[in-house]
């Protein structure tokens, strides 16, 4: 067989022409957010008071604190930001932001990608200008800037799907985010779209049919043991909807920001990577405790998050307030996230067969970064209040 005609049983006519095109031809583009995104973002710890000043620290210390060689990317503006609208209706910053494009410049300086926020609807959550009827010129004003991701927060928009009906609501907020995702594909720029509606009408089912590269399953986390327990565990049976290039997103992390002890921030982090959540930092990068860096950098935590097989866990068992979840690596291998939701001493039974094993496994503890050798098919383990016991496990 002649070497064209081996190439055309591999390569579709279409692909073939390009190919036989050249060097100039450039590969197909690959998926926006493959794993799920990592990085920071400012809401959670500075709220409203954020500024150019301050994005540029967090920027310096996601290198500094080796955040950035360990995965994190994006440094994501959230809401206030906003300025006021000139004639031509092009959307500007406002005083706190001097200048958007020297501060991406800034940020892509250091390796990193800058993100931003808006609504599709006429006002942001904390009232700013939002993108309704600008849909085209944001996105191309934010192209212009150099922004890589952008959080479309439903806020205002929800006023209005209040006032009509379900079928409507769904029609309209649908369209919205068809809308701004259209209009970030028109810049040629890619920008990840992080779609932020609190869950509502069961995004996960149609999150991604809108071009929503993640989706926000619930509404605010706080610092708290019990907020984050909630919106953690409540993500059970969420995890057909999520793969590469579009994600759940059970909120930003709050590790760092002091509200947990370190056995509940761990327990954050297991859930999070478990779910292969977006891990987007919400605390002061510039103020990190040793620990604080530790968890946030953990390496197998984070090569579980980012797992190129991309499929997101889910619980397996419950027992009152004791709960296993596992999740299936690339390699074959199963992370086993053993939880006591209990603020007291429990002991764990859990039965690895019940998970798919043969008989006794090979494990490694995670957080105690420590291999255990062999464990019986039928194990338990003492779990402390709140904690957790992170498990690689193969057979
Ligand atoms: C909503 C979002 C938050 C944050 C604020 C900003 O509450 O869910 O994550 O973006 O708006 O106003």
């Amino acid at each position: 067989m002649s070497i064209l005609a081996r190439v055309r049983r591999l390569v579709p006519l279409a692909g073939l022409a390009a190919l036989l095109a050249g060097p100039q031809v450039q590969a197909a583009d690959p998926i926006l957010a493959a794993t799920p995104p990592m990085g920071w973002n400012s809401w959670n710890h500075f709220a409203e008071k954020i500024d150019d000043a301050t994005v540029r620290a967090q920027a310096d210390a996601m290198v500094a604190s080796g955040m950035r060689d360990a995965g994190y990317v994006y440094i994501n503006i959230d809401d206030t930001w906003e300025g006021e609208r000139d004639a031509k209706g092009v959307i500007h910053p406002n005083a706190k932001f001097p200048d958007m494009k020297a501060l991406a410049d800034y940020v892509h300086g250091k390796g990193l990608k800058l993100g931003i926020y808006s609504s599709p609807g006429p006002k942001t959550c904390a009232h700013f200008e939002g993108s309704y009827g600008h849909e085209e010129q944001d996105a191309k004003t934010y192209a212009e800037w150099g922004i890589d991701y952008l959080k479309y927060d439903l806020c205002s928009l929800g006023e209005t799907l209040e006032k009509v009906s379900p079928l409507d609501a769904r029609k309209i907020m649908r369209e919205a985010y068809v809308k701004m995702h259209e209009a970030l594909k028109k810049t040629g720029r890619p920008i990840v779209l992080s779609l932020c509606q609190y869950g509502y009408d069961s995004v996960w089912h149609w999150g991604a049919s809108v071009g929503g590269n993640l989706w926000r399953t619930t509404g605010d986390i706080t610092d708290s043991y019990d907020r984050m327990a909630e919106i953690g565990f409540g993500q059970a049976g969420l995890a057909k909807f999520a793969g590469p290039g579009h994600w759940n997103d059970p909120d930003m992390l709050e590790v760092g920001n002091g509200g947990m002890s370190a056995a509940e921030y761990r327990t954050h982090m297991s859930l999070w990577a478990l779910l292969a959540a977006p891990l987007i930092a919400g605390n002061d990068l510039t103020k990190m405790t040793p620990e604080t860096v530790a968890l946030l950098t953990n390496k197998d935590i984070i090569a579980i998050d980012q797992d190129p097989a991309g499929k997101q866990g889910d619980r397996v068992h419950a027992e009152g307030t004791l709960e296993i979840w596992a999740r299936t690596l690339a390699d074959g291998s199963k992370v086993v996230a053993l939880f006591n939701r209990n603020d007291i001493l429990n002991e764990i039974r859990v039965d690895f067969r019940e998970l798919g094993f043969k008989g006794p496994v090979k494990a490694h503890d995670v957080w105690a970064d420590k291999d255990l050798g062999e464990l019986p098919s039928q194990t338990r383990l003492p779990l402390a209040g709140h904690d957790v016991i992170l498990l690689r496990v193969r057979q």
